[in-house]
């Protein structure tokens, strides 16, 4: 009799974490329990190689795994998501106890593989090929058929930019889009598992539909699409990308009240020339303008970016731009890195490297700055009422009269709240008044509608 248990750790992006718990719950249907790491026949590492810091983690783990098991070498150790696809059936030699390597389309086939790897103690598998369309994986229900308040669906895979700094398009290969109709099945599937949100997933989504695999829909048909499904509240998605949003994404803003008024716009830097190296294909004023027409559609639009600092050729004038741009955008949060060479990218080949304390002064100049818009936004907020979608228990329990709980409201910000005693509230959404803005998340009162 196998033992079949099984510790997930992933890193990287909402894809990953989509596809982690995708693997979670097949593997869990096919009798799989979750278990920690110390107690765990099988540890998978889904990873992440977009920075150089995230993917020597992996390599840490890997370490962490030997330790924590032992080095037990029949515990199957198994390595998926896009370190996997780049450094493919290297990853053997790093360490015994890997014995799958699955990639960005490999992973489909994962839950199959573990079963065999298991009865054969001495095979090793690598799942590394591309195929060139989207690959339908096998269905995951929910545990009890009970899913979370808050579900992602990816619509694509890949991506076909190739931004000069970027690593993606070579770990998720060249675009393909997912079926409208497979998206849309998924989605019911969720919703009527508890999902009162959903969240589309691609890495480019604006180019939804637009590569060989698309079947006739544009990514704004597929947003109507979704949003009109029974039961649906809640609307999102990731990541856009400023060039290839249209009129019709734009107006979806103004169009669908479901479409929750934030967007993480990626704007990576402030400066024209960084920006056409980047090959981003757009510039500050483009920007500007996307912003400007973002907020007409959609007046109290939040918006958030990721933002690179010390790419090749970066000068403090240039890092001045960006500054000034965040400034200009008002971005309510960001993600902001240091430029990392990754393999395959173009930007390694760039002159003019800038050195890692340059780029580390400017990380934090850029931090402070936006810390400070978030800490106004936030506070901006206290006094206005909203509606939580609840997730669950407050992690931070005050010891009020009442049990606190924790909820998203529509700008996707945590707001605890104390909500009536000897009931599941999850799933729930509850009216608020904002009351106290922490340092990344709000407080609330419930608002108790009165009937007159
Ligand atoms: N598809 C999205 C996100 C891609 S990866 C987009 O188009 O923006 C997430 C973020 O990682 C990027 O937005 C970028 O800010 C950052 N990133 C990607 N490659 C990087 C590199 N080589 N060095 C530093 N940051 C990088
Ligand atoms: Fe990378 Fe650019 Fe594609 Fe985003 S759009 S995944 S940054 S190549
Ligand atoms: Fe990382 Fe791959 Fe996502 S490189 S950001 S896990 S697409």
């Amino acid at each position: 009799m196998l033992d079949k248990s099984c510790h997930i750790i992933t890193f990287g992006c909402q894809m990953n974490v989509r596809d982690s718990q995708w693997l979670g719950r097949v593997l869990y249907a096919r009798g799989f329990r979750q278990t920690p790491l110390e107690e765990a026949q099988v540890v998978v590492v889904n990873t992440c190689s977009v920075r150089e810091k995230p993917e020597l983690k992996v390599m840490s783990t890997l370490g962490r795994i030997r330790q924590a098991t032992g080095g037990n070498p029949r515990v199957l150790v198994c390595v998926t998501g896009c370190v996997a696809q780049q450094l493919g059936k290297a990853l053997f030699e790093r360490e015994h106890q890997v014995r799958l390597v699955a990639g960005s389309d490999g992973i489909a086939a994962a839950p199959q593989a573990i079963e065999r790897l298991l009865e054969e103690p001495d095979l090793r598998i690598d799942l590394l090929d591309f195929t060139n369309h989207y690959v339908e994986r096998e269905s995951a229900p929910a545990p009890d058929g009970k899913g979370e308040p808050s579900a992602y669906v990816n619509i694509m895979q890949g991506c076909d930019n190739f931004c000069s700094y970027c690593i993606v398009p070579f770990t998720r290969g060249r675009q393909k889009s997912r079926g409208s109709n497979a998206i849309l099945e998924e989605c019911r599937h969720a919703i009527a598992e508890g999902a009162r949100e959903i969240t589309l997933l691609g890495q480019n989504v604006n180019a939804f539909g637009r590569d060989k695999n698309g079947d006739g829909t544009s990514f704004a048909e597929l947003l109507h699409h979704v949003a009109n499904l029974p039961g649906l509240e809640r609307l999102r998605y990731v990541t856009p990308h400023p060039r290839d949003m249209g009129p019709d994404d734009i107006a979806a803003f103004k169009e669908l009240p479901q479409l929750c008024p934030r967007l993480h716009l990626p704007m990576q830097s402030g400066s024209d020339a960084i920006l056409t190296s980047m090959r981003r294909r757009y510039n500050s004023k483009d920007f500007l303008n996307l912003v400007e027409k973002l907020r007409k559609a959609r007046p109290d639009l939040a918006l958030s970016t990721d933002l690179i600092v010390g790419f090749p050729g970066e000068t403090e004038q240039d890092f001045q731009a960006t500054l000034r741009m965040v400034r200009e955008c008002g971005f309510m949060s960001s993600f902001s890195f240091c430029y990392s060479d990754r393999p395959g990218a173009r930007a390694v080949l760039f002159p003019h490297k800038v050195s890692a304390e340059v780029a580390q002064d400017r990380l934090l100049r850029l931090q402070e700055l936006q810390d400070d818009l978030g800490r106004a936004w936030l506070e901006k907020r206290t006094g206005s009422t909203t509606t939580l979608l609840i997730e669950g228990r407050s992690p931070r329990d005050w010891q009020g009269e009442e049990p606190a709980w924790q909820g998203r409201d529509p700008y996707g910000i945590p707001v605890h709240v104390e909500l009536p005693a000897g009931r599941d509230h999850t799933g729930q959404m509850v009216p608020v008044s904002i009351t106290q803005a922490k340092k990344h998340s709000l407080m609330g009162r419930r608002l108790v509608q009165t009937f007159s």
